[in-house]
């Protein structure tokens, strides 16, 4: 198959459930013949919402058809109300009707977080784990959660209760296919970048601080996902180190929780919680002096608020599903690049985040 030029491509190293992650400009013209691989007899199935069906469904017809590719598509609403156990039912329904989707057929999951974690869970529990291919659209998708194999639905209880680990087969980025996302999901896409630089690339962090969102999204893309496939080759299930992703994200989850999920979307909230888990360290003598103020700055130039107060956000955070009995493991920085896992009590918290 001819490559596009300028393909980076990087290898998600698990054994026989390593994947590749192919990044590239102009890349998705090119998914058919990727997709070839890895489509056998038993269906292809693509689940994407309505905004990116409008968008983008006709391209995908055209690319899939040029590498003699038929598929069925399965379309949800848009939005995090669709993570739900009464869509899954659809899918799997649909799945089943007239045979669809049999135990050697693909998913592909086309569109943003939600789409990637819905569908990909479809494909983990499908007659116990089918294959599937992920195909990002938003920049978080791109640099977060359609690498490393989570996959989950929300309850009624809370966000990502049911969920399953279940590795793609294949990641295909076209950076490009950011360009039609609203504003504020894209800066919301650039707070997990941002994340990034944070816990694990100083280089990054400095490259945001100087171009800001200029900085080349197709490099910034290949950073994050390299840092993100290299703590997934780590600890594959969440068990030690992948937990600096997590990064912002216990205050993050508290803050969205905290307004009902309606007045900050992810991106919003997590970059209210990295400012808040900068200046806890900082106050707790773990993160160098400083760190904090050069954070807020940052988040400031990629146009996102860091202001957030600290009142009643324990209470939502002893209800996360990564909290403790008797405390929490924060993520704090040692400085702008390295972050370390730090165990408090609920006591030790709420005094230090009122200090
Ligand atoms: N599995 C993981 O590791 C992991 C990691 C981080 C986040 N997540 C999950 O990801 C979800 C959030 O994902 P998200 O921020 O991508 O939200 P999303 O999937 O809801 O997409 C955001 C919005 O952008 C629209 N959209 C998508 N691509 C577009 C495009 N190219 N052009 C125009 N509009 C487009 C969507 O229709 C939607 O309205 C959450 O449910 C979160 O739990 C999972
Ligand atoms: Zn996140």
């Amino acid at each position: 198959m001819s490559d596009v030029a300028d393909n980076r491509i990087l290898t998600v190293g698990l054994g026989d459930r390593s994947y590749d992650i192919v990044i590239g400009e102009g890349s998705f013209a090119e998914a058919g013949a990727r997709l070839r691989d890895f489509a056998r007899d038993g269906g292809l199935c693509v689940v994407s919402d309505e905004n990116v069906r409008d968008i983008y469904g006709g391209a995908l017809t055209e690319t899939l058809g040029r590498a003699g590719l038929r598929y069925d598509s399965f379309v949800i609403p848009p939005g995090e109300g669709s993570k739900n156990i009464s869509l899954l039912s659809g899918i799997y329904d649909w799945f089943g009707e007239g045979g669809r989707l049999k135990r050697d057929g693909l998913v592909v999951a086309f569109g943003g977080g939600v789409v990637g974690d819905l569908a990909g869970f479809a494909a983990a529990t499908w007659m116990r784990g089918v294959s599937y291919v992920q195909i990002p659209t938003t920049l978080l998708a791109m640099v977060d959660s359609s690498v490393g194999g989570k996959t989950a639905i929300d309850t009624k209880r809370g966000k990502n209760l049911v969920g399953a680990f279940h590795q793609p087969s294949l990641v295909l980025i076209d950076p490009t296919l950011t360009e039609t996302l609203p504003e504020r999901e894209l800066r919301a896409g650039f707070a997990e970048v941002a994340k990034y630089g944070a816990i694990a690339s100083e280089g990054l962090f400095g490259r945001l601080e100087r171009n800001g969102r200029a900085t080349g999204l197709s490099d910034v893309i290949h950073e994050c996902c390299s840092i993100k496939a290299k703590l997934v080759e780590e600890d594959e299930f969440d068990a030690g180190r992948r937990a600096i992703l997590n990064f912002g994200h216990t205050f993050g989850h508290a803050i969205e929780s905290k307004y009902g999920f309606a007045k900050y979307n992810h991106g919003e909230a997590i970059s209210a919680g990295m400012s808040m888990a900068a200046a806890v360290g900082e106050r707790l003598g773990v993160t160098d002096k400083g760190t904090a103020a050069r954070l807020d700055a940052l988040l400031s130039r990629l146009g996102l608020s860091s202001r957030e107060s600290a009142d009643g956000l324990v209470a939502h955070m002893r209800s996360d599903k990564k909290a403790l009995a008797d405390g929490v493991n924060l993520i704090l920085l040692k400085r702008v690049g390295e972050a370390v896992v730090h165990r408090m009590s609920w006591d030790e918290l709420e005094e230090t985040l009122h200090g």
